[in-house]
């Protein structure tokens, strides 16, 4: 489904987790036709770098570093304050950041599980929640969601990120609809895998798990982004880039029934739990 979308010319957008993977490639493909970036991650001189490269390359772009852990609620508060002293009114929203986990929830760090709540849940919510207004009166602007295809499966091993990212599928298409007469949109971006830091950060150390999706299905951080944003111009709820990937979410979304997804995800389990190199 999609309804019509409206980002004004030169547009103010925010980026969470610009320091790497598709958070940065969303900076350098938004960079030639945005008037202002704000970048938000925890890791500065990743952001200065970045800064520097999009200035020199658009030289009329405005680019704001913003230091903020999105895992503190009062990092996330003061990120909205600096915004409001600032006077920056955010066009589009990307809620790019966001970690996995890998692993048996039984076995799993309780700060691990909380930053994934925290960052890909609670800090998108926060956002959005502190932006939209804004947004609705302004009668433009776009929200766009980074969740994943692991939200639309419940995924033992990864079941609290796949829980996080069917949270942000829900709450985008329900919000969807709810701002549609507002002249703003919100899309949920679901890649399948991406070579980014995600794997590495979602890896345990000592674990023997490694993160290691079936390589047909890897799609590149610059094909992802693009497609999102082409699916943010045209006012979509969903993109899922890559075809192979697209044709994979649907085959198992819209034909497996869900005792024989319970079967193969049974099945998967069991292989994954013996340890790997
Ligand atoms: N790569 C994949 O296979 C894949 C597939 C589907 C969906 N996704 C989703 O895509 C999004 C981007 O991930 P990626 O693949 O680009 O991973 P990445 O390379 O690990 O980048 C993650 C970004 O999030 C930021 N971040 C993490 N924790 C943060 C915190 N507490 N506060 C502020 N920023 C934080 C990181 O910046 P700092 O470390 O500098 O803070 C980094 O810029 C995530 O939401 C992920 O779930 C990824």
């Amino acid at each position: 489904m999609s309804y019509s979308t409206s980002l004004p010319a030169g547009y103010t957008a925010l980026i969470t987790g610009a320091s790497a993977g598709l958070g940065a490639e969303f900076a350098r493909q938004m960079a030639p036709e945005a008037g202002t970036l704000v970048l938000v991650a925890r890791r500065l001189e990743r952001l200065d770098v970045l800064k520097e490269e999009l200035t020199l390359t658009n030289p009329k772009l405005r680019v704001y570093t913003f230091v903020h852990d999105l895992n503190d609620p009062a990092a996330v508060e003061a990120l909205i304050a600096e915004l409001k002293t600032k006077e920056i009114a955010v066009d589009f929203l990307v809620n790019n950041a966001g970690l996995g986990d890998l692993g048996t929830f039984e076995t799993s760090e309780w700060s691990r599980v909380q930053s994934m709540l925290r960052v890909n849940i609670e800090a998108l919510t926060a956002l959005t929640h502190a932006l939209l207004p804004g947004m609705i009166q302004r009668k433009s602007g776009a929200v766009l969601n980074v969740a994943s295809t692991a939200g639309f499966l419940p995924l033992p091993t990864f079941a609290v990120y796949a829980a996080t990212k069917a949270y942000v599928n829900s709450f985008t298409e329900a919000l969807a609809i709810e701002v549609r007469p507002h002249g703003v949109t919100i899309t949920a971006l679901c890649p399948g895998p991406v070579a980014t830091e995600f794997g590495d950060v979602a890896t345990r150390a000592n674990s023997g798990r490694k993160f290691g999706p079936v390589k047909a299905l890897y799609v590149s951080a610059e094909q992802v982004v693009r497609e999102a944003l082409r699916g943010v111009k045209k006012g979509k709820v969903r993109v899922i880039p890559g075809f192979q990937v697209r044709w994979a979410a649907l085959l198992l979304l819209e034909t497996v029934p869900t005792p024989v997804k319970r079967l193969c995800l049974n099945l998967a389990s069991r292989i994954n739990a013996k340890p790997q190199g």
